[in-house]
């Protein structure tokens, strides 16, 4: 899926500002899905929050244990989609570009929900594509923010904020994509 030429922490999605929209807590669970090297969970990692990042390519989870790991981290080489969580179990969940890797957005969404405690904060950024006549048959990109202001509505999440969406202006595979930012709770 990547190109494997390159040193890893520089396939990492470029800061989207993501974490400095969460409202920081001191003590709790936090799961990075889909977290890639493990940037942003270090970051997260702080007073006594306990951080899970999980993701499917064994090279990055072993980069994250090696090069982002502290006593608060946990990293685990899974899909998200089959892994088997405790319900109501995070008091945050983020997740930077990973759900245009994932076809079943509905299933995805009320995954999320089932292990979001109540109060919880869902924050995340993905990839949207506008023009659909380019699509990749390996990734599903939702076509625009709506997409998700809906779903997530309908899936039950409360104070759902559309933040923003921009285009992708860094280059790579993603260069001519948009990609939008959204917080919620349940
Ligand atoms: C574009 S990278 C973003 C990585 C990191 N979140 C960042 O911001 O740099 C997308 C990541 O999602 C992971 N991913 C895709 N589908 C996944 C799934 N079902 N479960 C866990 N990780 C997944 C990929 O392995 C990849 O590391």
């Amino acid at each position: 899926m990547y190109n494997t030429d390159f040193p890893p922490d520089i396939r990492q999605s470029p800061e989207t500002g993501l974490i400095q929209k969460i409202t920081p807590i001191q003590s709790g669970h936090i799961l990075d899905l889909g977290c890639g090297c493990g940037k942003q969970s270090i970051v997260l990692a702080t007073n006594n929050n306990k951080v899970l990042g999980i993701d499917l390519q064994d090279w990055m989870i072993d980069y994250a244990k090696e090069h982002n790991s502290n006593e608060n981290t946990t990293y685990l080489c899974e899909d998200f989609m089959t892994h088997e969580f405790e319900e109501n179990k995070f008091d945050i969940i983020i997740s930077q570009n990973v759900f245009f890797h994932i076809k079943d957005k509905e299933a995805l969404l009320n995954k999320i929900h089932d292990i979001l405690k109540v109060g919880g904060q869902f924050i995340f950024t993905d990839l949207t594509q506008h023009d659909t006549e380019h699509n990749d048959d390996n990734l599903a990109y939702p076509v625009d923010p709506p997409f998700y202001s809906k779903l997530l509505n309908k899936i039950g999440f409360s104070n759902v904020l559309f933040l923003w969406e921009k285009h992708w202006i860094w280059d790579g595979i993603y260069s001519g994509k948009n990609f939008c930012m959204f917080k919620c709770s349940k």
